[in-house]
């Protein structure tokens, strides 16, 4: 049994003591007690609790993983996730101002993966225990939107039908604005009867869309995304950002970042979350490596009306980024990678003349590592913003303005 204090808080909201040692749950400041093993305190006493903890409001806190510092007030964890901005910053030897952050408001995730898992009896639907298999039911989940803890019961329905006991389907539910769009993957291949009853049960459950392993299978109607002055349709299970409270920060933040470019480059595009509000003043090339996502954004936008142009270009950007020669007829650029960050687009901003960059990042590591190429490049990072669009959990958000 050993007794330890906590000095800070990990990446993954562990509290860690001198050794190194991970006590899960805990705060700086704070004395514990309990077995170490492997580096780890699994079960820690809470001898002297820090000021900054709180009761965690959800009741599935202790068995669910989805949520890491719910013990925490809400002004340690923001100030938390701006130091992991900050430190990661510093690592690469930048610094930078920190704008105010946004902060989502609870019951605003907007879409949600779920894993689901047939019973003997019926069917159980959550999120898993952090780093585990174990599922937990979160039917008072305090991040999800009320109209995705209202369907968890048709989830259920859907893996009592068709899942199995050894393996879990992955539930992946977006609200759109013509009904729940539902991509089902992990199960076993629908076959033609398959196909049939699914697509009756879709209808009588009030799906928009469901979708089997990517293949539409029932659409009662399109669903569809207000995105600007367009309506989007994506593919199924394609990205969006988690909460409509952070994608317009993000929207917010990215205008701000590019002023009145006339002519700018969405890279990493998806289905247009950047580029259609900014068509509405500028033309704009959006590139991604999903044609899919392309498609819709384009779908959209020729539906649209008073946007400027919008040119579309399917292109993996890791292996073939936009060279500094073509994006010298850009007046600002959008970038927006996924979690590894950009580095050979990086690589070639820092070699091209464009004014402005707005950076968007759901990783403070690559987007730090990217920064730097930037900045030893000639460009100056003029701000930064953490849009915590996943309350509660150890995840990031970011925006930036990199300029020349
Ligand atoms: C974080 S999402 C951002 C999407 C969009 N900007 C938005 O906010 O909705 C990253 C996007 O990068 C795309 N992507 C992933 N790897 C890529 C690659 N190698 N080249 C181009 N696009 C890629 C994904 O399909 C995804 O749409």
């Amino acid at each position: 049994m050993a007794t330890l204090t906590i000095t800070r808080l990990g990446h993954q909201g562990d509290g860690i003591a001198e050794g190194p040692v991970f006590v899960p749950r805990t705060l700086p400041g704070e004395v514990v007690e309990g077995d170490v093993a492997d580096g780890r305190m699994a079960a820690p006493r809470i001898i002297t609790p820090s000021d900054q903890r709180i009761k965690a409001p959800c009741p599935h806190y202790r068995t669910c993983g989805g949520c890491a510092v719910q013990h925490a007030r809400e002004d340690f964890v923001t100030d938390w996730k701006q130091d992991i901005l900050r430190h990661a910053l510093s690592a690469q030897g930048i610094e930078a101002p920190f704008r105010a952050p946004h902060i989502s408001p609870l019951h605003s995730r907007r879409r949600a993966s779920f894993a689901g898992r047939r019973l003997r009896n019926g069917a159980l639907v959550g999120f898993h225990a952090r780093a585990s298999d174990v599922l937990t039911a979160v039917p008072d989940c305090m991040i999800l939107h009320p109209a995705l803890i209202a369907a968890l019961p048709m989830l259920e329905e859907l893996t009592a039908r068709e899942g199995s006991r050894k393996g879990e389907l992955t539930l992946s539910l977006t609200i759109s604005e013509a009904g729940l769009d539902l991509a089902v993957t992990g199960g076993k291949a629908p076959d033609g009867p398959m196909h049939a009853t699914l697509g009756q049960w879709a209808g009588q459950a009030g799906l928009a869309r469901l979708a089997w392993d990517g293949e539409v299978i029932a659409q009662e109607q399109p669903p569809f995304h207000t995105i600007g002055r367009a309506r989007v349709t994506p593919p199924p299970g394609a990205f969006l950002q988690a909460t409509k409270p952070a994608e317009a920060a993000l929207q917010a933040a990215v205008a701000d970042a590019v002023g009145d470019a006339g002519y700018i480059a969405d890279l990493f595009a998806g289905c247009g979350t950047f580029a259609l509000p900014l068509a509405e003043r500028a033309e704009i090339h959006a590139i991604e490596s999903d044609g899919a996502m392309l498609h819709a954004l384009d779908a959209g936008w020729r539906q649209a009306v008073g946007l400027k142009r919008i040119t579309t270009q399917t292109r993996d950007l890791f292996r073939n980024p936009v060279l500094p020669e073509d994006l010298a007829r850009f007046d600002a650029v959008v970038i927006d990678p996924p979690r590894a960050g950009a580095d050979a687009q990086a690589q070639a901003l820092a070699n091209s003349r464009v004014p402005a960059i707005a950076a968007v990042s759901c990783n403070p590591v690559s987007f730090a590592r990217d920064a730097k190429v930037l900045i030893q490049g000639g460009y100056r990072l003029n701000w930064v913003q953490v849009v915590d669009q996943f309350r509660f959990s150890p995840h990031v958000e970011l925006a930036a303005q990199f300029v020349r």
